[in-house]
Order: structure tokens, then C-alpha cells, then sequence
């Protein structure tokens, strides 16, 4: 529905609801941000801001009472207050049932092994030592990925384990799981998107370069240097699980393009992704104005990509940790193309995404060109 005076519930006001509550704003949809501090990236930006804990269950109940549609930056929510609130007619979107599987990446495995979606082989072990049993008795042979079912995000959470001496540095605790170690030729993320009407359109696949050591998406390039084949293997598999799950809004589906041309889905994140930054920049339609389109049940946009891009995470400089302060915007700006997005927070720390960088030009080469230029260009120091 479109409608003006309707509210949108926002639960997290980091970075990705700061830019979802913008896309809103030329629409005069209201935004309305959940979080516990409203000097967070969604803050000055939103309609209204209610502080509260989007992990507690009384904040989240309270907060949708007089929301029209509620949705999520974040997955780490209170699902059974909006279970609750869904109970009680509110529209929400994605679907509490859906995230309670995603949040759990146990859950999500099998969800894939279910519904025959491709994924790494993997077994669950209700912790550590389980695992390390596993692998003494020969049924588990490194190298291997183990990850913590629930609260990991950004790298954390996930401990890739190649040689003996790794398990007795890099094991994590707790309930977890065990997955085949993927053969990658590519790392490909590719967000589709679904209304109530059942409409789901996909926007083209995005490469994804890691950094080494933070094991954050340091560089992201779209359109993906993959084969036409596997191109539109990856969006029909995207439309595949973005169905599965029965959620409407965005559904950005992490996948491995193995060196033998398989596709195995890594993991899914059911709103707006780090991936779809530069669809604000390079595409018809955002990513963030997709989602708005979706859980709101407006036809979805076009998905089309106007200009190659690369976006860039803007990380908080190692060494330096305080009050941030940004060196050469300027002179990147003085380049055609150049898109400097940040987030509003006001403090640095090593590897803290501070904001992002998408450079757009007629072709990828002169992106890239432009692109070393901003690496080595715009520093995020204090
Ligand atoms: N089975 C695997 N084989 C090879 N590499 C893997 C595998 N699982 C994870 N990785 C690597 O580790 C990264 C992080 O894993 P994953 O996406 O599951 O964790 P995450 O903490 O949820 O990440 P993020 O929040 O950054 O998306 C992946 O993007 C990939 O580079
Ligand atoms: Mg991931």
C-alpha cells in the first residue's frame, strides 16, 4: 500500500536503517527506528525515534502497538514479540518464522538440506568438544568451517580451521556446526526481493573481495566477473530461496561459485545487505528503496545496473581508535563518479565500518582505476 501517514517500524538503527529511512524520506513514508541511542547512524535521520532494546520483548511489543508494517536492519531481534504483533493483525515483514531459522545457522543449514538447496556438507554438535570427538574418531578431517549457531555476524563467529595447532587457537565455543571447507572460485552475494503479491525480481550478482585479516567485504564489484551461465544460475537460485523462505522485503543470499561451477548458498540475510550499497549509486532502483517497495506491497522496482561499480567499505584505519576525523574526501570527490557515504558515527576503532565508497564509471577498468585511487586516498583516522 502506498500511504503517507502510514508508519514503518524500523527495529536497529545502525547504518542500514539510516539509509532505508532516507530512501523512505521522497515518499514521505515515516520511519520510525527502534535502537537504544539515538546518536546511532538512524538517529537524525528518521521520522521518529523511540529508544528501547530491539532484543527485548516488552521494548519491541510496545514500539510496534501503533506501527502500520514493521521490518528489521538487524536479525538479532526479539522474534517472539513479533511473532506476537503479527498475531495481533500488524504487517510484518520478513516473516518472524523466517528469522527465527536465520538467526540460527543451525537451523538455516538444515532449512537448505530441506528445501534442496545447494549448501556446504555439513553436521551440527552441541559444542566444541563434540566436534573434537568428531574429528578424533576420523568422521571430520580438517580442514574444516566451524561456526557458532546464533549471534555471529561480520567474521566473527566463523573460525576456519586448516591445521591441528588451529584447534587449539581458533576453536569456538558453544553450540556450533561444521561445514566442508568450499572450493571458491568466486564469492558472490545476489539480493532478490518479494512482495504480498508474490512479484520477486533479482538484482544482477555482486562480487565479493574479502580482507584478509579483519574477514570483512573489503571491495565489491558489480556486475560479477562470473560466466553468463553461472550469472543466471545465481539469480534463479536466489529467486529459489527467497521463495523457500516466504519472506517479502529483500533476501540477500551469500554464495560460493565453486571452481567446478557449482553454486552452494553460504548463508542468507533477510533485509538490506552490505552487498546492495551501490545500487544506490549504480541501479534503478535501490536496494534500500526495493525493500520499502516490498514490504509496503508496491510493484518492485527495476533491478537493472545503469553503470558498472565498486563499492568500498570504509574501515576505520588500524592504529587508530576515538573522536574519527576523515582525510581526503576531498580529493576524491574532485573525481566524476566518486560516491562517499557516511554513516554518522562519531567514533573510530580499527576495522569499524565507518561508511562506504561506490565508484561508478562506463567500464569495470576505470572503476578499478578510480577505486585504487580512493584506497589509498581517503583514510579513516582520529
Ligand atoms: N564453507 C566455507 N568455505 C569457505 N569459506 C567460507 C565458508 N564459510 C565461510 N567462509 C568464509 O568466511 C566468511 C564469513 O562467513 P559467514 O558469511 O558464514 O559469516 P558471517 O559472520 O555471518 O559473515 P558476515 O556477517 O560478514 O556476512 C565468508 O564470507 C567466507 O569468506
Ligand atoms: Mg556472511
Amino acid at each position: 500500500m502506498f500511504s503517507t501517514t502510514q508508519k514503518i517500524g524500523i527495529l536497529g538503527g545502525g547504518q542500514l536503517g539510516k539509509m532505508l529511512c532516507l530512501a523512505a524520506a521522497p515518499w514521505d513514508f515515516k520511519t520510525c527506528v527502534l535502537d537504544t541511542s539515538a546518536d546511532f547512524p538512524a538517529g537524525p535521520v528518521c521520522s521518529e525515534f523511540t529508544p528501547g532494546d530491539f532484543k527485548n520483548y516488552d521494548d519491541v511489543l510496545a514500539f510496534g502497538a501503533d506501527k502500520d508494517v514493521l521490518t528489521i536492519e538487524i536479525e538479532h531481534v526479539n522474534t517472539e514479540a513479533l511473532h506476537e504483533l503479527k498475531r495481533q493483525g500488524k504487517i510484518v515483514h520478513p516473516a518472524p518464522e523466517a528469522l527465527d531459522i536465520i538467526k540460527d545457522k543451525g537451523l538455516q543449514k538444515e532449512f537448505y538440506r530441506q528445501h534442496d538447496i545447494p549448501t556446504a556438507p555439513f553436521e551440527l554438535f552441541a559444542d566444541e568438544q563434540a566436534l573434537l570427538d568428531a574429528i578424533q574418531s576420523g568422521r571430520w578431517a580438517l580442514p574444516l568451517v566451524q561456526k557458532t549457531r546464533t549471534a555471529g555476524y561480520d567474521g566473527r563467529g566463523v573460525a576456519i580451521l586448516r591445521s591441528p595447532a588451529d584447534l587449539d587457537t581458533k576453536l569456538l565455543k558453544g553450540p556450533c556446526l561444521a561445514e566442508q571447507l568450499a572450493p571458491v572460485r568466486t564469492e558472490i552475494a545476489v539480493i532478490a526481493a518479494r512482495n504480498a503479491a508474490d512479484q520477486v525480481a533479482v538484482f544482477p550478482a555482486v562480487e565479493m573481495d574479502f580482507h584478509p585479516e579483519a574477514n570483512l567485504v573489503e571491495q565489491l564489484v558489480c556486475p560479477a566477473r562470473i560466466s553468463p551461465l553461472a550469472e543466471a544460475a545465481a539469480e534463479a537460485l536466489a529467486e529459489q530461496v527467497i521463495r523457500a523462505f516466504d519472506v517479502c522485503g529483500l533476501l540477500a543470499v551469500e554464495m560460493f561459485l565453486c571452481i567446478d561451477g557449482q553454486l552452494w548458498v553460504n548463508e542468507v540475510a533477510p533485509r538490506p545487505h552490505n552487498s546492495g550499497h551501490h545500487t544506490i549509486d549504480s541501479a534503478v532502483t535501490s536496494q534500500y528503496q526495493q525493500h520499502l517497495r516490498a514490504i509496503c506491497n508496491l510493484p518492485l522496482g527495476d533491478t537493472a545496473q545503469v553503470q558498472p561499480a565498486i563499492m568500498l567499505n570504509l574501515l576505520g584505519d588500524e592504529g587508530f581508535k576515538g573522536p574519527v576525523r576523515y582525510e581526503g574526501v576531498a580529493e576524491c570527490l574532485a573525481l566524476s563518479g566518486v560516491h562517499v557515504h557516511l554513516y554518522g558515527k562519531a567514533m573510530t576503532a580499527p576495522f569499524r565500518k565507518m561508511g562506504h565508497v561506490t565508484i561508478t564509471a562506463d567500464t569495470l577498468e576505470a572503476a578499478f582505476e578510480k577505486a585504487d585511487f580512493v584506497k589509498k586516498t581517503l583514510r579513516v583516522r582520529s
